[in-house]
């Protein structure tokens, strides 16, 4: 946390009123309590709700970004290149919020603290330099940048039988639409506990962008994401070559509660 002690503090401020709050015997835990509570880590962070992370760590969602920049710079008047899809909406706002309680967030994902967050190494920042290091952990990462890759990845056309270049000139071809193709290719997409597969449907439907936003349109990363394979209807059962190897399945982390979010939710908060 890059403000130094602030954060430490209203998070004993917090912790106090929650704690005046609550009926009893649990004590308000100390720095390094809460540091190494077991929610950061396996298997508790697999069950954590946001509600539990957020008692401890509302600040990822008040947090602003500056109304002005030190060199002089106006946030109303600053726009980035992945601010210019026609799904970016609002004034300029933090990482975490943009994730999590933009408009547009919210509309087609609905992406969870642990969705991201699968713990780190508060020792060394490092995964297995320590005699109780983890190596499930990403090295001196908090979050395993291949999960970022997912939705931040370059527009792999290559393999569409799209034409080589970028899709806003490529896409002119197609309509500018990738349902040209997508309304029969590859339609079993998206069901995962942090996406909400009919609201991008729905959406794709009205805004171009915003199948492209997820698949190059806001690309960090120079490389494409090898997506799982997903059989449809009409696809048949054998994958093309480049597809050899590729899960036929999303992740079982992201099947988890699918049906049952709300009751993940409503778990009770571990006694500490
Ligand atoms: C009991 C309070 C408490 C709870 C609950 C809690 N945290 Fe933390 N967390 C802390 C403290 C204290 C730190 C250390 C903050 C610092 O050093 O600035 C921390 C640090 C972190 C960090 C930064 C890691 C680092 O080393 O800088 C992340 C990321 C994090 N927590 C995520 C989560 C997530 C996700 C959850 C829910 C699964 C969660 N926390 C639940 C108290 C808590
Ligand atoms: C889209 C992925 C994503 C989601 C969702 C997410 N985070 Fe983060 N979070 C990150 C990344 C990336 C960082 C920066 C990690 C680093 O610096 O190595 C971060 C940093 C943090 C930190 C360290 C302090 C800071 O501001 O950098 C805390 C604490 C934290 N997140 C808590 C949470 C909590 C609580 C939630 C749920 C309400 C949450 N995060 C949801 C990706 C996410
Ligand atoms: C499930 C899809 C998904 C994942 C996973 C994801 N993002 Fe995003 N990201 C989005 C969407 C959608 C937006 C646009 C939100 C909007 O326009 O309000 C976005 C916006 C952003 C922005 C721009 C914020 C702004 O103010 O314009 C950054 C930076 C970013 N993501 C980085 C990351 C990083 C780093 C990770 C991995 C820790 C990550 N994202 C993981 C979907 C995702
Ligand atoms: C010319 C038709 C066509 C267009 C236009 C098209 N796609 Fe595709 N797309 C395909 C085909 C064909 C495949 C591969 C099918 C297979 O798995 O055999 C594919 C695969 C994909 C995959 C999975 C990639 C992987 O590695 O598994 C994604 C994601 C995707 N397309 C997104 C898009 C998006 C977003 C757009 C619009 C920006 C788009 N496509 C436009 C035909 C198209
Ligand atoms: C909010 C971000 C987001 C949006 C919007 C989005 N996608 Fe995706 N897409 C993803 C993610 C994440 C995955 C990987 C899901 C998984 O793990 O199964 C994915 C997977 C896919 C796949 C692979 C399907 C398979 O076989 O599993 C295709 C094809 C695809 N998307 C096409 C599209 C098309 C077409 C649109 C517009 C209708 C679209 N996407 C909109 C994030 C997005």
């Amino acid at each position: 946390m890059r403000e130094g002690t602030a954060p430490f503090i209203s998070f004993l401020l917090l912790g106090g009123c929650l704690m005046a709050g609550s009926a009893g015997s649990a004590e308000i835990p100390d720095y390094d309590q809460a540091r190494w509570d077991p929610i950061h880590f396996k298997p508790a962070i697999d069950t954590a709700s946001d509600k539990q992370c957020l008692e401890c760590h509302q600040e990822i969602m008040e947090h602003r970004v500056r109304t002005q920049s030190p060199a002089g710079v106006k946030a109303s008047e600053a726009l980035a290149w992945y601010q210019t899809l026609d799904t970016y909406q609002g004034e300029q706002d933090t990482f975490h919020r943009r994730h999590l309680v933009s408009d547009y967030a919210k509309h087609v994902m609905d992406l969870k603290c642990k969705t991201c967050h699968q713990g780190n190494d508060p020792r060394e920042e490092t995964a297995a330099s320590s005699a109780t290091g983890s190596t499930d952990l990403t090295q001196r990462k908090h979050v395993d940048p291949m999960l970022c890759a997912m939705c931040h990845g370059q527009h792999n056309g290559t393999i569409m039988g799209v034409p080589p270049g970028d899709w806003r000139e490529t896409g002119k071809l197609f309509n500018n639409s990738c349902l040209t193709c997508h309304a029969a290719i590859r339609t079993n997409r998206h069901q995962v506990n942090y996406l909400k597969a009919d609201a991008i449907e729905a959406a794709a439907n009205e805004d171009s962008d915003v199948c492209f936003g997820c698949h190059g349109g806001r690309a960090w990363y120079r490389i494409t994401y090898p997506y799982p394979r997903h059989l449809w209807p009409g696809g048949g059962d054998q994958a093309p070559e480049w597809a050899r190897g590729r899960p036929s399945e999303s992740d079982p982390r992201f099947l988890v509660g699918m049906t049952k979010t709300a009751k993940a939710a409503a778990a009770p908060i571990e006694e500490k």
